[in-house]
């Protein structure tokens, strides 16, 4: 079953093209980890698949529906969760009344209050008094990733989540991203971080200049040759030679 179908995604902002014809499947209870250098096109994205921006061309389906924005926008968006790289949200809203109001959007269900104090407590939330406009990027993360997993959405999409969370807190949420997916859940993640793909991602897709370079499992995309994630993400979007040729101009 698939959780995500892209096919042929067109975006551009005024005459650039962000998106220049994107293609990939995501099956459901997957760990999808999208890469690519600054700029490829992963926000953007994230952004058309959970209904923030509309595409100009091209098909996306999610959990079955084809093409669902704006039309049947709130019949996804109440089954899909967005933690978005620039976690900024009603700032002045104290953390306790943001939970709040998300709990009430839910119609307050007592299991969505349990899995809230659980994941509070595991991220080490303790700051719920303070204004959001208040907190700093790390916490203004976390309070938003709890108001996100305790609904526990049937695709969650993740923009860069581990970037500004401390040591801890990235521990807990890979190990939560992957109670989630074997739970049936599927994971769409935004990152630069490539340990945390190599440990948890059970797909991965490269997207480079708007294009889709590369999809599959890390050994599929290594093709049994014994490279570093890191080395084979260069060699694919082709900056390995650059990479070499700055490392000698440097003497590093
Ligand atoms: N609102 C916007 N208006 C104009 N151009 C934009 C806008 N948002 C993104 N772009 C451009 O679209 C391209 C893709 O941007 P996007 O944010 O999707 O990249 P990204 O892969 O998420 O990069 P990063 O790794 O830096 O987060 C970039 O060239 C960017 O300048
Ligand atoms: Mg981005």
């Amino acid at each position: 079953m698939l959780a995500l179908k892209v096919r042929n995604l067109v975006k551009s902002y005024g005459n650039f093209r962000a998106l220049d014809g994107v293609t990939f499947e995501v099956k459901r209870g997957e760990i999808f980890a999208f890469l690519g250098p600054n700029g490829a096109g992963k926000t953007t994205t994230v952004k058309v698949l959970t209904g923030v921006i509309y595409h100009d061309e091209g098909e996306i389906e999610i959990l079955g529906y084809r093409n669902p924005y704006p039309k049947l926008e709130v019949k996804v968006k109440r089954r899909i969760g967005f933690v978005p790289d620039e976690p900024e949200v009603y700032p002045y809203f104290t953390g306790a009344e943001f939970l709040s109001f998300i709990l009430d959007i839910f119609g307050k269900p007592q299991d969505m209050k349990e899995r809230m104090e659980e994941l509070l407590d595991a991220f080490n939330v303790d700051y719920l008094g303070k204004m959001i406009k208040d907190m700093s990027h790390g916490m203004k993360q976390k309070l938003i990733l709890v108001s996100v997993l305790m609904r526990e959405p049937e695709i969650l999409f993740l923009d860069e989540p581990i970037v500004g969370l401390d040591v801890k807190s990235a521990k807990i949420l890979k190990m939560y991203l992957r109670k989630l997916a074997d739970s049936g859940r599927t994971i769409f993640m935004n990152t630069h971080v490539l340990e945390i793909a190599e440990k948890i991602a059970d797909e991965i897709g490269i997207i480079d200049n708007g294009k889709m370079i590369a999809q599959g499992s890390i050994e599929n995309l290594r093709k049994g040759e014994d490279t570093s994630l890191e080395d084979l993400f260069l060699k694919l979007t082709g900056q390995d030679e650059d990479v070499r040729r700055l490392a000698k101009e440097l003497e590093i």
